[in-house]
């Protein structure tokens, strides 16, 4: 705010006479073009576990994500919100590198887990996306039993060898997902055979077995009913406690309920982002307020 009244005043400071009047017209475009630009609030944190830098998203000739430089703090919950294509997903997938599959796909900008740049070319994505697990929109656990399910990462990682060490593996990780008691009775069934609420936390088990550091969530709530939402958002305030979480949410009350920070995009820019209980009672730009009031998306 502060920044963009210091422009006006300069703006209006430097211009007098007929000749301004285009000149003055193309500033305010400037100003407007920059308004709804830079992102403001506190891109920025003391602990951050993940740092994102200048970072630029495009797909062949679109650009998907405008530079983009945000922190994500240490055992903290990240909301993601924004209008339907305004590049959360595509922001969420930068993170674990899972852009990378999508061939036109083109990122720019420096990202960090702690010390490691994840877009160096001596990085092996296959334990990266392990460090930086991700649970989608829809539940896709494999076409395994539920046991294989969460015993095939730890296996393919080399985490869990012996019989003895992947029945703990998976036993430990269907506890943190809230699901043990719920399937410890029939773990060689199918995982496809379990609810949308169930499998969804299948899949969080199966993310939570390799030893993530940070989750990414997409919409990890949008198939489930309300119960089976609120069990996920219980467990999301439990994992917070080991782990970084990253959520992309379209419901404005579950951003409020399980976030600590909240970023706000818009067409590709990161417009606004702060503490969850600032963002929603006190959005410093219009086009945050729109969005959170309903005027918009
Ligand atoms: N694989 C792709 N190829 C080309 N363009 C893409 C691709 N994926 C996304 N886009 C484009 O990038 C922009 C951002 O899309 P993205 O899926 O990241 O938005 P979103 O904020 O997650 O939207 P939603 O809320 O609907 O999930 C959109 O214009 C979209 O059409
Ligand atoms: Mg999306």
């Amino acid at each position: 705010m502060e920044s963009m009244t210091a422009a006006l005043t300069v703006g209006d400071i430097s211009f007098s006479g007929a000749d301004s009047v285009a000149s003055e017209s193309v500033r305010e475009e400037e100003k407007v073009d920059r308004e709804n630009r830079q992102t403001v609030g506190v891109q920025f944190v003391d602990d951050a576990r993940m740092t994102c830098r200048d970072v630029n998203v495009y797909y062949g000739a679109k650009q998907a994500i405008r530079d983009v430089s945000i922190d994500i703090g240490r055992n903290e919950v990240l909301a993601m919100i924004g209008p339907s294509g305004c590049g959360k997903s595509t922001f969420l997938r930068c993170l674990n590198r899972m852009n990378d599959t999508v061939s036109t796909c083109q990122v720019t900008g420096a990202i960090h887990l702690d010390e490691l740049d994840i877009y160096d070319k001596s990085v092996d994505v296959v334990p990266l996306r392990a460090q930086v697990g991700m649970v989608f929109q829809k539940p896709n656990p494999f076409p395994k039993s539920i046991y294989d399910n969460v015993a095939y990462g730890p296996k393919i990682h080399g985490l869990a060898t012996t019989r003895a060490e992947l029945n703990e593996v998976v036993e430990s990780s269907l506890k943190k997902a809230g699901l043990w008691k719920e399937v410890s009775d029939r773990l060689d069934q199918p995982g496809t055979g379990l609810s949308g609420g169930q499998q969804q936390r299948l899949c969080i088990a199966r993310a939570i077995a390799v030893r993530p550091e940070v989750i990414l969530m997409d919409e990890p709530c949008s198939a489930l009913d309300p119960i089976a939402t609120a069990t996920v958002e219980d467990l999301i305030a439990e994992l917070r406690e080991q782990y970084t979480i990253v959520i992309v949410t379209h419901n404005m009350q579950q951003a409020a309920r399980v976030s600590q920070r909240t970023a706000y995009f818009h067409l590709g820019d990161l417009i606004e982002v702060g503490s969850t209980d600032r963002v929603f009672t006190n959005p410093r730009h219009r086009l945050t307020e729109d969005y959170i009031t309903g005027r918009f998306g």
